[in-house]
């Protein structure tokens, strides 16, 4: 017997979130202190309910592997420990997603020598164009889990520095622009890859050149892209923005951001693809920060026309991606104050949370005016805001009860929520090496940002099925502890997302239609229609009930075949 609830409209649950915290002894939002990681986490994911893959570079790390510094480490979430994990080329500034069947991809890196030949790594070798292949790993504590690397064996088409990942409708990955070796700051010319390529490979293995990629120079390094739910693709580089069309390989150009922000490194602003709800899906992205700085400059005019006390931007623009969304253009909105890096966290109760990053100044290490040590950043906002997507214009952004923290979290730093339903936070490193004693030193402390429902008792998911095809419904069974009212039930359907360089790629949360039976232990939920609404492959599904969260469990969407896969579920 089901009763039939409707999905509340999240602007509801906004406001109840508040009721929340002072009926049931909840501590609020609370940042916790938890261990160190041993190497910087300037990339991270999540691999498994308990284990997040940091990444790194290796330029002094105290944590070591096989006689030598580690770049790369297994984050455990239920020990706050760390395990080494063993590399062979070198990561630097790369990205990633997972694939359809599960595995997980790490893209690019930094050659072995870089910077004219003045900088050379004391381990590792070329991963400019490496793919390196972190399999499905089953161990809780992360023994034994690898991170395949052997570009002699496996390799991209082109190599790639500064390129952004994502898992595409068909299960496979694009990788999108970059640079082909380091620069000082911008994009060059004579180094740029503004191309896009796929793994597993399409067009037998060529690149796709990109006009927008050319056309958005010199500030479109990692571009912020998100595969939309009609299978296209949404990229924003510098100012401007496209929907590119796999399968047609042309591209339709959007408007630009409003009031000359640019949002893409070294000018880096974030951007999310905001929550997409039953019946329609409707596409709406929200770019947040930057900089008004115009880019008509070279790498020879930063260290006299940049300097790291330049305000970041405040704006935040959002569009809506039908032709009458598009025909509107970006809303313009502002945070509380302006970001250069910050990262947007999708909550599974449909809020973005807006965290990290520094008031003023840069990306990229050193040659700004005023760098601070080799900071091109300054002024770290220390304190997170939340932006609700359904409350009316004007009234989105809301930092009540929300804690200050006093590590910065600036160029290198990384962020994730986790499967506990908290909030991962560690790296930062503007240095060109392992430094301490400086205003910015390189950051090992992790801390928890934990929302209002970690400190309360919680609803849990039970024999949720490990795999799910499209356009079905399944029963879990839940437990709703007696303090929450049922009216309001919200079931998302989460990627949590590569964290790198101020941006998540593949960050997804698709809410699910449910119903919750009358005993209140059983759920029907209806999965994605099909695999662009959700492109296939691993998920958390998170139930929230009364605005209490309960954590996230694992669960493979679509076949979990090896991509590339075809058309599943039903097209709407
Ligand atoms: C929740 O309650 C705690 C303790 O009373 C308070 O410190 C915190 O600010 C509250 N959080 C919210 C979101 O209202
Ligand atoms: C943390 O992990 C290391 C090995 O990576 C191990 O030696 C140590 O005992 C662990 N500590 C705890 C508290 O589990
Ligand atoms: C992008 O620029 C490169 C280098 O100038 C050029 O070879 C390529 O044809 C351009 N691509 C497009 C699609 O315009
Ligand atoms: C975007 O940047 C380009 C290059 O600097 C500039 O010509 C253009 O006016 C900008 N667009 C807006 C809307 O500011
Ligand atoms: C550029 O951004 C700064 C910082 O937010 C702001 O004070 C200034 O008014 C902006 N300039 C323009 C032309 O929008
Ligand atoms: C970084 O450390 C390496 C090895 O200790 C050293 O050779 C190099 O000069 C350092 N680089 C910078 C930019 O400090
Ligand atoms: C929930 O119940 C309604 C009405 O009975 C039904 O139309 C819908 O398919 C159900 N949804 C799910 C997810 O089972
Ligand atoms: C997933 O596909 C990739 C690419 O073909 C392959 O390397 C990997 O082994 C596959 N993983 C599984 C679990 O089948």
């Amino acid at each position: 017997m089901w009763a039939s609830l409707t999905l509340l409209a999240v602007s509801i649950a906004f406001q109840l979130a508040h009721a929340v915290n002072t009926t049931s002894g909840s501590l609020g939002w609370q940042f916790v202190q938890s261990g160190t990681t041993g190497v910087v986490a300037l990339q991270s994911i999540v691999v498994s309910p308990s284990l997040i893959l940091l990444i790194d570079q290796p330029t002094g790390n105290p944590l070591q592997i096989n006689g030598h510094q580690a770049w790369a480490a297994l984050w455990n979430t239920e020990t706050n420990n760390v395990t080494a994990v063993d590399l062979s080329t070198i990561t630097f500034c790369g990205s990633g997603s997972f694939l359809s069947n599960g595995t997980m991809i790490s893209t690019g890196g930094t050659p072995a020598t870089i910077f004219d030949g003045t900088f050379t790594y004391p381990v590792g070798g070329d991963g400019q164009a490496a793919i390196r292949v972190f399999e499905p790993c089953h161990d809780p504590a992360g023994v034994s889990c690898t991170l395949f690397d052997d570009p002699s064996k496996l390799h991209l088409a082109e190599a790639r520095w500064y390129s952004s990942t994502l898992r595409i409708f068909d299960g496979s990955l694009m990788v999108v622009g970059g640079m082909h070796t380091a620069t000082l700051f911008f994009n060059t010319p004579d180094q740029a890859a503004n191309t896009f390529e796929f793994f597993p490979p399409k067009d037998g293995g060529a690149p796709r050149s990109s006009a927008f990629l050319n056309r958005s120079m010199p500030a479109n390094l990692f571009p912020r892209a998100f595969a939309l739910p009609d299978g296209k693709v949404f990229i924003v580089a510098n100012n401007q923005s496209i929907i590119y069309d796999i399968e047609a390989n042309t591209e339709t150009i959007l408007p630009d951001i409003p009031n000359g922000v640019r949002v893409t490194n070294p000018y880096d602003g974030t951007a999310t693809l905001l929550p997409l709800s039953p019946p329609d899906y409707i596409p709406e992205v929200l770019v947040c920060g930057g900089t008004n700085t115009t880019d008509q400059l070279t790498n020879d005019d930063i260290g006299t026309q940049l300097s790291s006390q330049d305000p970041a931007s405040d704006q935040c623009s959002r569009i809506t991606l039908t032709p009458e969304g598009i025909e509107k253009g970006w809303q313009v909105e502002r945070m509380p104050e302006g970001r250069t890096m910050p990262e947007t966290i999708l909550m599974p109760n449909g809020q973005v949370l807006i965290i990290n990053g520094a008031g003023t100044g840069y990306a990229a290490i050193g040659g700004v005016r005023d760098p601070v040590g080799d900071s091109n950043a300054d002024n770290a906002v220390t304190t997170p805001v939340l932006y609700n997507p359904s409350a009316h214009f004007g009234r989105r952004f809301n930092r009540d009860g929300l804690p200050t923290t006093d590590i910065a979290r600036v160029y290198h730093s990384s962020i994730s929520l986790t499967p506990n339903g908290n909030i991962f936070i560690a790296g930062s490193n503007p240095n060109p090496n392992v430094t301490t004693g400086v205003k910015f030193s390189s950051e090992y402390r992790v801390e928890y940002l934990n929302p209002p429902y970690m400190t309360i008792a919680r609803p849990v998911l039970e024999h949720v099925p490990k795999q799910v095809d499209f356009n079905k419904k399944f029963t879990v069974d839940v437990q709703v502890p007696n303090h929450l009212g049922t009216s309001s039930i919200q079931v998302a359907l989460m990627d949590l997302g590569f964290s790198s360089h101020a941006f998540h790629s593949s960050s997804r949360l698709v809410f699910l239609n449910a119903n919750l039976s009358k005993d209140e232990k059983k759920l029907e939920i209806t999965s994605p229609p099909d695999n662009r609404i959700y492109p296939p492959g691993p998920a958390y599904l998170f139930l929230t009930v009364d605005d209490v969260t309960s954590k996230g469990i694992k669960i493979m969407v679509g076949s979990g075949a090896t991509p590339p896969v075809s058309d599943q579920g039903v097209h709407l």
